[in-house]
């Protein structure tokens, strides 16, 4: 109702506008009568052409007004249709992009320009996926290493501790050269604080092909950490995966003095940042892969952890809370 009313009074407005241009040309006191009435004392000869031009200009004049009027008309019933068109819209409300999204999203495009695809598998393992193929049969120490989530009414039923669980399903199902990473949600029974939670996001990657040495691991990393956080160094300690052997621990130095990039401002020197190593020929072999012909290395990483990190996010559970003012924060990131 009220942009209808709108429309009549915008239309109202326009009808005077021609209504005086009309008068102002065609009216009895107008520009053309004025023309006419001086006809009488054109000379004889030149009648012919002055009568010519002001007929002309007459109907020049009415078929103007003719044409405002029925553009006018076809304006007014177009506005009571459609709405008025000329109206700027009313904007639309962007979302924003979760951090974890953000930077799994980043990891993912940093393997690709590498070779690496994208592997994904179920949240809810078995035992044989999780634990056994990799190297952890029943009663191994190892396994308390990640306190794990079961099913209550079946022992062999869990939440996957890690996406390592992917990479033995993709090896089951692929054949070599392999070159894969697998980002996914994972849980593990720990208490919950600022700094850890009960699940958390993991990119774990694979490579597996003929003569597949540390060094190239070693290389493939120092590619990922330059990419992800800038100009920086690594450094890997000797640790233990029952998954891989030889194992290390990588980290990443944190500018502390050196202000090395934009990313990387708040120095707190070396962070550790993912576990990798050169896949243990047993799993290789429970997994169908000829460990004679065939080597790899592994490694995997905690989204969450880097998405604390580069958006200097200060407690885990932000990440999991889906306050919308924290969320908000991160609109202008794709
Ligand atoms: N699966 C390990 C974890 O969740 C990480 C890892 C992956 C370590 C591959 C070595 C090689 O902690």
């Amino acid at each position: 109702k009220d942009h209808l009313s709108q429309v009549e009074a915008f239309s109202a407005d326009n009808l005077k506008d021609i209504e005086a241009f009309r008068i102002k040309y065609l009216g009895k006191k107008g520009l053309l009568n004025e023309f006419f009435a001086a006809f009488k004392d054109v000379p004889g000869e030149q009648k012919k052409e002055y009568g010519q031009s002001i007929n002309q200009l007459k109907n020049a004049a009415l078929e103007k007004v003719n044409a405002l009027k029925e553009q006018l008309e076809e304006s007014r019933s177009e506005a009571s249709v459609y709405g008025d068109l000329t109206r700027p819209g009313t904007p639309m409300e962007i979302g924003a992009r979760h951090p974890i999204s953000i930077v799994k999203n980043q990891i993912v495009d940093i393997f690709s320009r590498i070779g690496f695809n994208v592997s994904e598998g179920p949240e809810m393992e078995d035992d044989w996926h999780n634990f056994t193929a990799l190297n952890l049969p029943e009663y191994h120490p190892a396994r308390d290493m990640q306190d794990t989530f079961f099913i209550q009414t079946d022992p062999d039923i869990l939440l996957r501790t890690h996406t390592s669980s992917v990479q033995v399903r993709y090896m089951e199902n692929n054949k070599p050269p392999i070159r894969t990473i697998s980002p996914g949600r994972v849980y593990r029974n720990e208490a919950i604080s600022a700094r850890s939670h009960c699940f958390f996001h993991q990119v774990e990657g694979l490579y597996i092909d003929k003569n597949v040495s540390f060094a190239d691991l070693k290389q493939t990393l120092q590619y990922f950490t330059t990419e992800m956080f800038g100009k920086s160094k690594i450094r890997l300690r000797p640790s233990y995966f029952p998954f891989t052997e030889p194992s290390a621990e990588v980290d990443v130095y944190w500018g502390l003095e050196t202000e090395t990039d934009y990313r990387m401002t708040k120095g707190t020197g070396w962070l550790e940042i993912m576990g990798c190593g050169m896949v243990d020929p047993n799993v290789l072999e429970n997994c169908g892969i000829d460990s004679k012909e065939y080597s790899g290395f592994a490694f995997g990483m905690g989204i969450d952890r880097i998405a604390l990190l580069l958006h200097q996010i200060s407690d885990i559970r932000m990440l999991s809370e889906n306050d919308v003012r924290f969320l908000e924060q991160f609109k202008t990131v794709l």
